[in-house]
């Protein structure tokens, strides 16, 4: 950025201004804390069974802090049967400070790639009061909530710090490793959090299904009104159209 302000001193203030608004975009998403590259996921939001097993999952694992206030009148909502009363709610000076934040949105202001690297990227850290520590999430106050499942990983390098910079593709699986698994197999562990990703995109933008079956009318709607604008100048609008006679 310094370099192109410096580059572009010599234009009028009014240039500059554009050129910072137009590099906002860039300058906001190189912002983050994650210090290795996120997984790419693949979202498909039409798969409801994926997006059904993803609720059952939260339930299991996320429910007990978690809330998701602004979800419970949507139709998966009331499949998976989840209700106001059963949304935790924690005072704000609980968790020092941290409490568990409502995750109605969370896919959207981080995003999905971020929720599913976070979420598998936790290594044992005895220097932390949860006995964990994340990659993507450096010195989270939130308690590995998948020690039984994936089991436990721990760094490659002892000596790696977070506040380390490790080059800007450096992959989460050259820093930790699985020293002893869990309950599930690490492709059944990828997808049980792959199904809570898809959950929380949908969760957090819940239309998606209603936009699309809309859209279908939409385009019938304008198929039939070109239809219906044909048939009226073949039939009728041939007279006002007609040449006039001398
Ligand atoms: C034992 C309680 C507990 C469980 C279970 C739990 N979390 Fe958390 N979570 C927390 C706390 C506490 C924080 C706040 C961390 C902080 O601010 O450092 C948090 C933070 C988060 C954040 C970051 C939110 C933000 O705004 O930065 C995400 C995302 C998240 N949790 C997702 C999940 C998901 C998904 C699950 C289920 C797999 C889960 N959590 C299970 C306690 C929990």
């Amino acid at each position: 950025m310094i370099v192109i302000c410096k580059f572009q001193s010599g234009y009028r203030e009014f240039d500059l201004i554009i050129i910072l608004l137009l590099l906002s975009p860039l300058i906001c998403f190189s912002v983050g804390d994650s210090v290795v590259e996120l997984d790419s996921i693949n979202i498909d939001l039409m798969n409801e069974q994926r997006i059904l097993q993803g609720g059952k999952n939260f339930q299991q694992s996320c429910m007990s802090c978690h809330s998701l206030n602004s979800f419970v009148n949507d139709r998966v909502a009331k499949s998976l049967d989840m209700t106001s009363e059963k949304m935790p709610v924690w005072p704000d000076d609980s968790w020092n400070g941290h409490p568990p934040p409502d995750l109605s949105l969370i896919a959207l202001s981080m995003s999905p790639e971020w929720l599913y690297t976070y979420l598998r990227t936790y290594y044992v850290d005895a220097d932390r009061p949860t006995g964990y520590n994340n990659l993507v999430f450096p010195n989270t106050n939130m308690p590995n909530p998948f020690i039984d499942l994936q089991g436990k990983q721990v760094l490659i390098d002892p000596n790696f710090s977070p506040s380390k910079h490790l080059g800007d593709h450096a992959l989460w699986y050259r820093v930790i490793k699985l020293k002893e698994g869990g309950s599930l197999s690490a492709e059944a562990f990828d997808d049980y959090v792959g199904d809570i990703v898809h959950f929380l995109t949908y969760v957090s933008d819940p239309s998606v299904h209603e936009r699309r079956s809309m859209g279908v009318w939409v385009l019938g709607y304008l198929g039939l009104f070109i239809v219906i604008t044909y048939a009226y100048f073949r039939l009728v609008g041939k007279v006002f159209f007609k040449p006039l006679k001398h």
